[in-house]
């Protein structure tokens, strides 16, 4: 019956324009993500079952659910499900898929047209909830404005937060009963930044997390739709003790390289984090749990600044130009970055290769040296998070100066560059696979910020320094990179 579902899935999703898929965040569940989210369940012992299913779509969720049940012969003495869904268009759908199953398993089902977050809050506030047993969610994603209805409206139930998406998972974890449970595949941004802070507070205080899976492509989750986004689905069980945390990976929606292990607690939220970050620990994680000790320095133990560029372009037009001419000095955008070296001046960049040098832009210029840049937005193709290059006073034909725009980050010595040994030696262990796995651990962003670098953990100044000698000039493959940070143990 799924296959069924499946098809109708293919179906609506090739015939809802764009615009309304954007509008209402309607992008639907793959079958086989949905059964993996079925099964995830541990509570399937209740006596009576109570799923919501809030933001259903048509039902690809709720069905596989009931399909769960099904082939693992679950039975409830009795089986309520109860199923949001905004769009009229769809609704139909939803009670179609919902009435395949009936006459396999019994169940009754009720379908509202309201928006789930008014609905749902109304209930509270009149004390009419009918509190779950189970929640599968697949939330619509779109920002919540801080003055925004929503956001009062959440306010009115403890909710603060800024993504339709938290505010779905924070509003069912309310309406839990004790011992209930939930899974959700949400965006990963959540588990790290400011802003999801009081979300992960309410599934820090109110849940344990019990199982965690990673998709590690960006577009596995909803790649019919073309959705570029890292997700990952969660398992969370309200009011009970927080104990080992699953966590599961795999490539893509087929699981077929799934890899499962267990952690404890305090490899996922460290205890001395007052942010509260939640970490995924992927396969390589073994390896960065023993790096780490050798690792632990900070930028600042080091004596390195990182900053972001600061020639923001459209502000300083007038001292721009497409080529060097005297007076002027390079400018440097992602685009000159090639091979872990600067390329330049480059005229097929459609982008000014200079700055003219003056009382207004001096002021934004780094003097000539070494240095270590790290672009702040990999591309798509981009295997790894965290591009690094070197920066050398050759390869800028010796200028005096130069501008680096603001989609760069900038490793520097108090505005002034750094040792040779030390810049080649900070871009060889930033472009390591070891420091790539481990960034992926907290970061759920595809951007790399000056903050994100400070986050990191480097090896020490001497060592940085042997790396870069032992390494004597950029480009390397990423076999070589590898193995000369694996053999920073023996320096
Ligand atoms: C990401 S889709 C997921 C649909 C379904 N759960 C699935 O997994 O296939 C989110 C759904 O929520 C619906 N929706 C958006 N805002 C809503 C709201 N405030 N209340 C109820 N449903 C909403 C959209 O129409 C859309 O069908």
């Amino acid at each position: 019956l799924l296959a069924q579902i499946e098809q109708a899935r293919l179906r609506i999703s090739k015939n809802t324009a764009p615009k309304k898929k954007s509008q209402l965040g309607q992008f639907l569940t793959p079958k086989s993500t949905a059964s993996f989210m079925a099964g995830l369940f541990s509570n399937m012992d209740v006596k009576d079952c109570h799923l919501l299913d809030p933001g259903a779509g048509m039902g690809s969720l709720a069905c596989a659910f009931i399909d769960r049940c099904i082939t693992d012969k679950v039975q409830f003495g009795t089986f309520k499900i109860t199923a949001f869904e905004l769009d009229n268009d769809i609704q139909d759908e939803l009670a179609n898929s919902l009435s395949i199953y009936k006459d396999l398993l019994p169940f009754t089902h009720e379908i509202f047209g309201q928006d789930f977050i008014e609905e749902t809050i109304n209930q509270i506030q009149f004390g009419q909830i009918d509190y779950y047993s189970h929640a599968i969610i697949n939330p619509p994603y779109k920002k919540i404005g801080s003055d925004s209805r929503y956001r009062q409206l959440l306010r009115q139930a403890g909710i603060e937060t800024v993504n339709l998406y938290s505010a779905f998972v924070a509003l069912a974890l309310c309406v839990l009963r004790e011992k209930g449970q939930l899974v959700a595949i949400i965006p990963r941004s959540f588990c790290n930044g400011p802003y999801y802070r009081p979300f992960r507070d309410i599934i820090l205080a109110n849940t344990s997390i019990k199982h965690i899976h990673l998709f590690e492509s960006r577009n596995a989750a909803f790649k019919d739709d073309g959705v570029l986004q890292e997700n990952i689905i969660i398992l969370l069980e309200r009011g009970s003790e927080q104990g080992k945390v699953v966590v599961s990976t795999s490539t893509d929606d087929s699981f077929s390289d799934l890899e499962v292990q267990g952690y404890p607690f305090d490899q996922i939220v460290f205890p001395d984090d007052a942010e509260h970050f939640i970490h995924v620990p992927t396969p390589g994680n073994d390896r960065i749990d023993k790096r780490s000790k050798q690792f632990c320095h900070s930028l600042e133990d080091i004596g390195v600044n990182v900053s972001t560029g600061p020639v923001v372009d459209f502000r300083l037009k007038e001292h721009l130009r497409d080529l060097p001419e005297p007076g002027t000095v390079p400018l440097l955008y992602p685009g000159h970055f090639c091979n872990q070296k600067v390329e330049w001046p480059k005229t097929d960049l459609k982008k000014p290769n200079a700055i003219q040098r003056n009382d207004e832009t001096e002021k934004w210029l780094f003097p000539t040296g070494y240095y270590c840049v790290v672009r702040r937005f990999s591309s798509k193709e981009e295997r790894r998070r965290i591009v690094a290059s070197l920066v050398q006073p050759n390869d800028i034909a010796q200028a005096e100066a130069i501008g680096f725009e603001n989609h760069l980050n900038i490793l520097h010595n108090n505005k002034q560059g750094l040792p040779e040994s030390l810049a080649l030696g900070l871009v060889i262990y930033l472009n390591s696979t070891v420091v790539d796995e481990s960034f992926r651990r907290f970061s759920g962003h595809t951007q790399v910020n000056a903050a994100d670098l400070k986050l990191i953990k480097y090896p020490g100044r001497t060592e940085l320094m042997a790396l870069g000698k032992s390494a004597g000039s950029v480009p390397l493959d990423q076999k070589a990179i590898d193995d000369l940070v694996e053999g920073i143990n023996a320096v």
